[in-house]
Formats: C-alpha cells, structure tokens, sequence
C-alpha cells in the first residue's frame, strides 16, 4: 500500500495541513479508500484558504454520501455490471468504480473533469487491486457504455442536462443524489433510497443522509 504522497502534496496547496489516510467506510468494509484525514482541524479558514478552495474544490478527499450508497448498492447488485463496459461519471474518489470492478465490470472508465480526482481514482483502485480506464472528458468517450453510474453530480444547477447526455451514451443508467429535493425526468424512474453518511463525516444535515437512486426507463 503506497501513501500518494504526490496526490497529498497537491492536496496542501489549498489544505496546507490536510492528510491523505487510507480509511475504512462505515457500511462498506469491502473498500477503503485515501481520504481526507478525519481529525482535520475543523476552526473557521483564513479568507485566503476559503478563495484557494472554491477555485479548487477536492471533492475526491471525500466519499459522498450518494457514492457510499451507490456502491454498496453494486456490491449488493453485482449482476447490474458484471461482465459490462461501465462508466463512474464524476468518480471523485472513485468509489463506485471499484465497487462496480469488484462486482466483475469487463471495464471501468473512471471520468472526471478534476485531474486530481483522476490520481485519486488511481490511487484508489491500486489500494483495492482494481483498475481503471481514467476519462477526464466525458464528451471525449469513443463508444456508449452499457451501464452508466452517477453518483451526487446533480449538486450543481449547471449538471442538470447530463441527465440527456447520460442517456445518449449508455443502454443503462443509474443515478444517486442526496441534494436534489423535486427530482423529475421523464425518463428516468425512482429506484429506492438507501441512509448513508459521507466519511469522513462532514455532519452533513439529515436531509442529506437519503440517498435516492433513480434509474433509466
Ligand atoms: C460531489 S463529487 C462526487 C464524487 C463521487 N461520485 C462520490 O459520490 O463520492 C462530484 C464529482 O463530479 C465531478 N464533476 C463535476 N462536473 C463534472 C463533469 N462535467 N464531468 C466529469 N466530472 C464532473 C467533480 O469534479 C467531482 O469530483
């Protein structure tokens, strides 16, 4: 197990304290993941830290919520990709693309438009002794995939028309969110709902420890 200390160095130049700790995840003992250090310091930041983070925002130092669930879903579903070309839209960290590769996908395209996001997915997969094909414009995918996977990538208004573009490139598609609150597409059906917390725990209101999957028609 190498510490991505490469990935952590990139990591401190908005988190100057920040650590990458390969940690276990409450409800999925089958992954563990580098991620932020949960004893990170949680005082207020200095006006410059706050700018250097929404320039940069390292949504992979954490597992979402809806990434959580979504993988434990696979895990728990693996016929969903077993022997399948899979696409991990907006991986993050990755996790629901190791979890769809442990499940016995034929291929995983982990696709961010975040580079460091892409070095975590890697460093992620060798922790788990997965691999992945790394993506970082969807626009750029040669061929559709027959399982598409999108797991909390509706938290920005501006995300909404991937929902068309999902379907366009994959035979199947299924989304997790935890944010949207009137989700609504006609092509698109509700699947269930699954509680999970993002880790390291970001105490996060309850409203968004609901994880509602919705899946194409
Ligand atoms: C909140 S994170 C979710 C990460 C992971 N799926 C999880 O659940 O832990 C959203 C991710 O979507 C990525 N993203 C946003 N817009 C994107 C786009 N147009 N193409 C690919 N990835 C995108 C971000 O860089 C970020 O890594």
């Amino acid at each position: 197990m190498n510490h991505p200390l490469e990935l952590e160095q990139s990591l401190r130049r908005t988190l100057m304290s920040a650590r990458l700790e390969a940690l276990d995840l409450p409800g999925l003992p089958e992954i563990r993941l580098w991620l932020l250090n949960p004893d990170y310091p949680r005082t207020p930041m200095s006006p410059e830290e706050m700018q250097a983070i929404w320039q940069e925002p390292a949504y992979w130092i954490f597992c979402w919520a809806s990434g959580l669930a979504m993988a434990r879903w696979i895990l728990d579903h693996p016929e969903t990709v077993r022997g399948k070309r899979v696409l991990d839209f907006g991986a993050g960290s990755g996790v629901v693309g190791v979890a769809a590769a442990m499940a016995g996908a034929a291929e995983v395209i982990a696709c961010d438009i975040d580079p460091l996001a892409l070095s975590a997915c890697q460093a992620n997969a060798a922790l788990n002794g997965v691999s992945f094909t790394l993506l970082d414009d969807f626009f750029a995918l040669a061929e559709p995939v027959d399982v598409l996977l999108a797991a909390d990538v509706l938290y920005d208004l501006s995300n909404r028309f991937f929902l068309d573009e999902f379907l366009a490139r994959a035979r199947q598609v299924l989304v997790a969110d935890s944010r949207v609150k009137n989700f609504d597409h006609p092509a698109y059906e509700p699947r269930g709902e699954i509680s999970a917390t993002t880790w390291p725990d970001l105490d996060e209101f309850d409203e968004f420890r609901t994880v509602r999957f919705y899946a194409s028609r």
